[in-house]
């Protein structure tokens, strides 16, 4: 999907901008405070109806305002167009497509798959395993329709039998168990096949940006494979009880990365660990492209932190290689290079929350 046009209404220092992107790179810059992560966040919002930079939609909203508005046109590859918005006022989150209303925030997802590379980003390997099965699970999920349904019927389940544990009721859950499982082992399937061919993708990328050929990637299920999920939730019945909750299964799913047989995060520099983390999401949206037509929007805050030239430059061209359409930010113009490998893009300066087109 391709973002066509963008208008924007009381986003934090942005009052009312309208733009026209390329459908390739954009490279937005400006000073501090100018509103670049505020149009990145608009964008963010029109994909999600979330923000990435607070967990309240509201905060969002410019100071004096009672509400905001990001729209948007998108075409997808056979020049199919919709339109999406997405209003927000204190009390509640509209999201449009087309002008209907009643649209779930999945729906937006799929619409405007959008891949997002910030500073939180980059603490992949140091935060909860539910960053990684974001990660993990945004592939899959833009992969295939059906696992976003075997998941919600999995989240009901749980939520039930976490439930039948806290209030001890043990001759329940075994009934629970078998549709846990069924779902559960659906679940694990998916992201086994989605990681069938996402691996080779991720070893290629990590080869152009960190010349390593030695590194590998584990997935833990959330319990033992080697077993049976049903031995497994029986032999840990009792603790799971004394928790409150099930400690086993695919919402316990997690992945590690070996450099040469050592934790990553241990034994990579912090530029090192920046590239690895931007080859998994790259070697994602490429493989996403390539073997299910999904193109995904990349927006890229604060493009210059931790990476050299050299790596600056390989990243703006592998960017460009993916033909997908790319928001990427800086402070000036001069950190993107000389763009000589970048045959098509956009150039918008950031202004005291003004949007100017300078190319
Ligand atoms: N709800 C709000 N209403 C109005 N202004 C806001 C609101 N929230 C934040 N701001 C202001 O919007 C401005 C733009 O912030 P933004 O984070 O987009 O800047 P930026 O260009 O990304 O800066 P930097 O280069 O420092 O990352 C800041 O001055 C910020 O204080
Ligand atoms: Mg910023």
């Amino acid at each position: 999907m391709t973002l066509q046009r963008l208008d924007i209404q009381n986003i934090r220092n942005i009052t009312h901008e309208s733009i026209q992107p390329s459908p390739f790179i954009n490279i937005i810059f400006g000073d501090n405070a100018s509103g670049k992560s505020s149009l990145l966040e608009s964008i963010f919002i029109l994909g999600r109806a979330h923000s990435f930079r607070t967990s309240k939609l509201k905060n969002v909203i410019s100071h004096e305002k009672d509400f905001l508005i990001v729209s948007g046109s998108v075409v997808d590859a056979d020049a199919q167009s919709l339109s999406l918005g997405v209003q927000v006022n204190s009390k509640a989150i509209d999201i449009r497509i087309n002008q209907q209303q009643s649209y779930k925030r999945s729906d937006l997802a799929y619409a405007l798959p959008i891949q997002l590379f910030y500073s939180k980003s980059y603490d992949l390997f140091e935060s909860s395993s539910s960053f990684r099965r974001e990660f993990l699970d945004w592939g899959v999920f833009n992969a295939d329709k059906s696992f976003l349904l075997a998941w919600r019927k999995f989240k009901k389940i749980l939520l039930q039998r976490n439930d039948l544990l806290k209030k001890k009721q043990i001759k329940y859950i075994k009934y629970w168990d078998k549709e846990l499982i069924h779902y559960a082992l659906i679940i694990n399937q998916f992201r086994c096949q989605y990681l069938e061919i996402f691996i080779p993708f991720f070893i290629d990328t990590c080869q152009f940006f960190l010349s390593k050929s030695n590194i590998s990637f584990h997935l833990n299920s959330g319990w033992d494979v080697s077993k049976a999920l049903s031995e497994c939730l029986d032999l840990n019945l009792e603790n799971d009880l004394r928790f409150g909750f099930t400690r086993f299964g695919p919402h316990r799913c997690d992945f590690s990365i070996l450099v040469n047989g050592y934790v990553s995060k241990d034994v990579l520099s912090r530029g090192q660990l920046k590239l690895l983390i931007i080859c998994l999401k790259l070697a994602q949206i490429r493989m996403l492209k390539s073997t299910y037509s999904v193109s995904s929007t990349v927006l890229m805050d604060d493009f210059n932190t931790d990476l050299d030239l050299d790596n600056r430059n390989k990243l703006l061209s592998y960017l460009s290689s993916l033909s997908c359409q790319v928001f990427i930010v800086g402070n000036c113009l001069s950190e993107f290079g000389p763009l000589l490998d970048i045959t098509s893009y956009g150039v918008f300066h950031v202004k005291r929350g003004h949007v100017f087109q300078t190319k």
